[in-house]
């Protein structure tokens, strides 16, 4: 429901109201939090009515969705255009609510003097409680209007928010988690890769100092952009604090004609009153319901087997036949060929841009393979990675002039491969046509979606485009899609360095890491669950001596990590131990049989300490549940912990069974012993908790809950 009460504009989704105030400095959030009654929203504005101080101006600039230099602003502003040095002081009055329905509002404003108009919209999910916000900013004259900065939001905070979460991470150990204090300043994250980035995500949590995985206040907030962001967390000199991002904008990126509109990226954002996993569950329900497509949903996520770690650029067709057999023994469901299978592409120094089959290799073209593949019951799947361009390949040597580039400065050397630019229609045509023609002649259901380069030089023409590019790039997977709607995507950037929400709605899964590792990937999961449900990331078990780490780890705890993801295997299925086939075999059993609750189920992080890694994944309906423990390091006292169960009917009855590894080897005896045909109220298993028995580091143990029909 939405009600407009005076000045305020109030948004209502199941678990929140989202108060907005209409100022003279434009619309401000007064209120983001648990839901309120009228009467107590009527009263916000005289409660939260500011202090006046001395030593500042009389009159107080707002913290409007888009704060402006004009109003007095002392914090980071929200927009920041001119025209040749001239209105860089706009200020926009005069807002209007130009659309005001169920979960949407839409409000313009505009600075008359300088005929600049700038347009908020703002729909607030109801049964996720995740806000979209976005801003744009319209030229209404014929002088050019240079834009160097429009946030897509600015969000007020309540002054009890003292800390702030921010996510960072490289190459293969990506989405790691800093909590900081809250200082008086401001918290500045830039990213200018040109991609999303491994080691910027777009995401904040603001929180308080006693918020934990199940309780207490926690915002998120995330923008859904695969370019280049900013993200700004300021607690201002006066005590006032707020968050904002948006699209981080090169020199002249922007320059609006008369009539152009700049449309910044949009913000999503919510609030749990039940801590970070709260929040997590509010993100993950509205990425299954807004952002991933029907289709996709409506049917089990397949299991992979991708040949990347098995072969790298070792392509034989015979070879890949053997592991599509094996793979298929042991549960895959789709066959990906990752990199290595198209002209000149012997390693990674040529054949990028060239989009045909090597007929050196496949003198058949894919045929056999694909047939072989489909014969056996499986999807195919193909690797791509369109964006880019050796200069040892055909593509470049014809056209040189197609890529992205600097002025006057040499190209950064990066894994041998150049940027198409992919805002001249030309380069669109020809990658349409190239992958259009590839997923017509074979029958692929899926391409894994590659972007292995950084783009420091996003120049087209002389000018800076790293929004045009990032745009150009959704344009042509909008119209792939639309041609080839029962094709699935998953979006790859050496690893995790393009995920976000923005590539997400032209997308259906996330290659999470390059990083198989399972210890380390525990954390990785960790880091990306915060934002994006199970069902769309990806999580292979790979080798035994990790490729990347050359850590070696048990089979159970590799595919008892894979399980809990878009599953899948990536490894050389030749060199398995009859052991490790077993254990690989029950875990895809493992995981199809409880694959629906995994994929569409609560997950609750639990607060772990330092030797652990515990979350658990509840049904909707608290029927049934799996908790996952692993311990990861040696612990500092003798006797294992005890592990409360969380999110569970506290008054019904559970059946707790010990699902995972298929053989535990029990140190000594341990409660474990006693479970079986035990059942235990909600309250008892959350309240008093299990003794967990003794295990050796690099071991998970995954319990079964199924309640009892009473
Ligand atoms: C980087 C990806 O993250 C890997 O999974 C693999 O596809 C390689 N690129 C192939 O070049």
């Amino acid at each position: 429901m939405t009600i407009s009460q005076g000045n305020l504009i109030v948004l209502e989704s199941k678990d929140t109201n989202f108060v907005l105030n209409m100022t003279a400095d434009g619309p401000c959030v007064l209120y983001w939090g648990e839901k309120l009654s009228a009467s107590t929203i009527a009263m916000t504005a005289t409660l939260l009515t500011r202090q006046t101080s001395h030593g500042v101006a009389s009159k107080e600039a707002s913290i409007s969705l888009c704060p402006t230099r004009g109003s007095g602003f002392t914090g980071l502003d929200g927009i920041q255009l001119h025209r040749n040095g001239r209105n860089w002081d706009s200020h926009f009055i005069g807002a209007e609510i130009v659309k005001h329905t169920k979960n949407t509002i839409e409000i313009l404003s505009s600075d008359k003097s300088a005929s600049v108009s700038l347009a908020h919209k703002i729909i607030l999910d109801h049964d996720s409680n995740v806000l979209s916000i976005a801003t744009s900013v319209t030229n209404g004259i014929s002088a050019p209007l240079t834009i160097d900065w429009c946030c897509a939001a600015t969000i007020q905070l309540p002054s009890r928010i003292n800390q702030i979460t921010g996510f960072h991470g490289r190459w293969a150990n990506e989405f790691q988690t800093q909590k900081i204090d809250q200082f008086t300043g401001a918290y500045v994250r830039e990213n200018v890769r040109g991609r999303t980035s491994h080691d910027n995500f777009p995401g904040l949590l603001a929180h308080t100092k006693y918020t934990t995985e199940l309780d207490g206040h926690a915002y998120g907030f995330h923008l859904g952009w695969s370019g280049n962001h900013r993200t700004v967390s300021e607690r201002m000199f006066d005590g006032r604090s707020f968050v904002q991002m948006g699209e981080k904008l090169l020199a002249a990126e922007v320059i609006l004609q008369e009539g152009e509109r700049y449309q910044s990226p949009n913000l999503y954002a919510s609030y749990s009153a039940a801590g970070f996993s709260g929040l997590s569950q509010n993100f993950h329900r509205f990425v299954r319901s807004e952002i991933l497509r029907d289709t996709v949903k409506a049917r089990p996520r397949p299991v992979h087997y991708n040949t990347w770690e098995a072969v790298y650029f070792n392509h034989d067709v015979n070879t890949l036949i053997t592991l599509a057999n094996k793979a298929k023994a042991i549960g895959a469901e789709r066959f990906v060929l990752d990199d290595g299978w198209f002209k000149g592409r012997r390693d990674d120094t040529a054949g990028l841009g060239d989009w045909y089959v090597d007929t050196a290799i496949y003198p058949d073209g894919l045929h056999p393979l694909v047939n072989h593949v489909l014969n056996a019951g499986m999807e195919f799947g193909l690797w791509v990675e369109p964006e880019m361009v050796n200069p040892d390949s055909d593509l470049y040597r014809k056209h040189p002039d197609w890529v992205l580039k600097a002025e006057t400065a040499p190209q950064i050397p990066f894994r041998n491969q150049l940027v198409l630019d992919l805002t001249k229609q030309e380069v669109r045509d020809y990658l349409f046509e190239r992958l259009d023609s590839l997923l017509t002649e074979y029958h692929t259901s899926y391409l894994k979606w590659d972007m292995n380069r950084d783009i420091y030089h996003p120049g087209s023409n002389g000018y800076a485009v790293t929004g045009l590019q990032v745009r150009a790039l959704y344009g042509l997977l909008d119209k792939l899609r639309l041609k080839h709607p029962d094709v699935e995507i998953e979006s790859c950037a050496s690893g995790g360095a393009r995920i976000d929400y923005g590539i997400l709605s032209r997308t259906d899964r996330l290659w999470t890491s390059d990083s198989n590792d399972a210890l380390d990937r525990l954390n990785i999961q960790r880091g990306l669950s915060f934002f994006f449900p199970s069902n769309v990331m990806g999580a292979h078990v790979g080798p035994r001596d990790c490729h990347i780490t050359r850590r070696v780890l048990p089979a159970d705890l590799r595919a008892a990590t894979a399980l809990f993801g878009h599953m899948g295997m990536e490894l050389d299925l030749n060199e398995l131990t009859d052991d490790e086939t077993k254990v690989l075999t029950a875990a895809i059993t493992f995981h199809k049989k409880h694959r629906h609750l995994i994929h569409h189920g609560n997950l609750v992080r639990l607060d772990s300490e330092d030797h652990a890694s515990t979350f658990g994944i509840v049904s909707e309906n608290g029927d049934e549940a799996l908790f996952s423990y692993t311990q990861t390091k040696t612990r500092d006292v003798t006797t294992p912990e005890v592990l409360y169960f969380a999110k569970l009917a506290p008054l019904r009855t559970y059946k707790l069974d010990l699902l995972w590894p298929l053989d535990f080897d029990k140190k000594t005896t341990s409660q474990l012993d006693y479970l079986d045909g035990h059942t235990f109220t909600g309250e008892a298993l959350m309240k008093i908790g299990l003794q967990l028995p003794h295990m050796h580091p690099a071991t998970t143990l995954v319990f079964g809950l199924k309640a009892t029909i009473s």
